[in-house]
């Protein structure tokens, strides 16, 4: 814990407020206003609002949060969680799981010496030179959920049309799962990790008792350790070249994994890579309907494609924080954190630093260099930032090839929740090419 003896910076209520509250990150603007006097006046500071919530230190600058996500042995992904929420729902998991504060045994709940051996299982199936026998595949996808948007006769929401369901359907793809399981999975997911927006969640756990939300979830991780235990009994008798093989077959210290790792496994891979890239996606789309001369000049010239990706992962950041826990006592910008204390690393912050960033709030397809931190920094960096980049190089390929005005139809709507978030609706009027 902190000690008396230092002058700590504790944030007004109405500020922790801000940075605690799912809603407040529907509010996008004022969020940005929150962060950016955060950045200027108090960098590294407490959040202490109510007994509902942990304290812990909120760093918001770009150059603290890339030191912190590089500094792997000082700053841990346990022994406290590395999402940030109510302490019950910590309570609740650490029920469930005898004392871990992580629901499912993934990458991001371990550390080293463990962490890099269950990484080293994966890294190279997900690096652009095995991804590329993904494009084809992709691409079909990406015919098939433009046809859907174009079908929708010149006027549709973006968001269930094209950017929720064409991820969804990748990552499944990539785990051999079949489309008429998808929603299974989808609802699953749901299940075991709520959801703070009520529009989203589809989980009906609203008016559930704390009893019956804990049942549910321990049923939802059953269920998937079984779904997954079959697909693994598959694919090691006929082993295909879809990540489910890999990991299927993967040996850490010569054993092949237990049930539990494996499901955490394919569960980070299922859940990680679909709200987050579309939530890109989607931002993205949205920059360019408001913007039909960029639309143009991206339609005429596609090496700007990749400029225009990148830019929308910044200007998203869709995975908006995690945390870490300190393994001794350190100093961060500045500020004496103590030994066990818990820290948010803000990437929806430093990525609209404005000592990196020039004109942070504006989308700048041309901006060079781009160093965002939106897939984090060092041993538990995206796993997937390569096959995000390429499924929405491909996505944004197809779209421009096949659409020739883009405008916003009403108003964009954020969805509220302080950890993955973006665009729930995204109306959009446009013509076919
Ligand atoms: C725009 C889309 C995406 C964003 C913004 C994003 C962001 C992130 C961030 C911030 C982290 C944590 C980094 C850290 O702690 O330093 C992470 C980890 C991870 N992501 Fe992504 N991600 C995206 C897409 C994907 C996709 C498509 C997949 C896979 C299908 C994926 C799989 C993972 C995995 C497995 C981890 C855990 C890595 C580890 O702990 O070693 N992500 N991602």
């Amino acid at each position: 814990m902190a000690t008396a003896a230092q002058h700590i910076p504790v944030a007004p209520a109405d500020i922790a407020n801000t940075v605690i509250d799912p809603k407040a990150y529907a509010e996008w603007d004022s969020l940005l206003d929150t962060f950016e006097m955060l950045r200027n006046d108090m960098p590294v500071v407490r959040i202490e609002n109510d007994e509902l919530h942990d304290p812990f230190w909120l760093v918001t600058r770009y150059d603290d949060v890339m030191r912190i996500s590089k500094d792997n042995k000082t700053f841990l992904n346990n022994p406290r969680g590395v999402v940030f929420g109510i302490k019950a729902g910590d309570a609740m998991i650490r029920e469930i799981t005898g004392g871990s504060p992580h629901l499912v045994n993934s990458l991001v709940a371990l550390d080293a010496p463990i962490h890099p051996k269950y990484r080293r299982l994966t890294q190279e199936w997900f690096m652009p030179k095995n991804l590329k026998q993904m494009e084809a595949e992709i691409g079909e996808l990406a015919v098939k959920t433009v046809d859907r948007l174009l079908a929708a006769g010149g006027e549709g929401d973006f968001v269930p049309l094209v950017s929720a369901p064409y991820p969804l359907h990748v990552v499944m793809q990539i785990l051999g799962v079949p489309e008429e399981d998808e929603q299974r999975m989808l609802f699953l997911t749901q299940q075991m990790f709520g959801g703070q927006d009520e529009d989203l969640s589809k989980s009906g756990m609203a008016d559930m008792s704390p009893e019956q939300i804990t049942q549910l979830v321990v049923g939802a991780v059953a269920d998937f350790e079984a779904y997954f235990a079959k697909l693994t009994e598959e694919k090691r008798a006929n082993p295909t070249d879809d990540v489910a093989s890999v990991i299927a077959n993967a040996r850490v210290d010569g054993e092949y994994l237990s049930d539990r790792d494996m499901a955490g496994y394919y569960i980070i891979v299922a859940s990680a890579g679909h709200d987050t890239t579309s939530a890109s996606t989607a931002g993205a789309m949205m920059a360019l309907a408001k913007d039909p001369e960029q639309f143009a000049r991206l339609k005429a010239d596609r090496d700007l494609l990749p400029g225009i990706v990148e830019e929308a992962i910044r200007w998203t950041s869709p995975v908006q924080h995690f945390m870490r826990t300190a393994a001794e006592d350190v100093e961060v910008g500045g500020q004496k954190i103590a030994k066990g204390d818990w820290l948010m690393i803000n990437y929806v912050s430093a990525n609209h630093d404005e000592r990196v960033f020039e004109n942070p709030r504006q989308f700048d397809a041309s901006r060079s260099p781009n160093r965002h931190l939106a897939f984090g920094a060092g041993a538990h960096q995206c796993l997937g930032l390569h096959l995000a980049r390429l499924e929405m190089r491909i996505l944004f390929n197809e779209l421009l090839d096949r659409i020739e005005t883009v405008e916003l139809a009403g108003e964009p709507k954020r969805a509220n929740s302080s950890f993955v978030g973006g665009l729930k609706t995204l109306p959009l009027r446009f013509s076919a090419s």
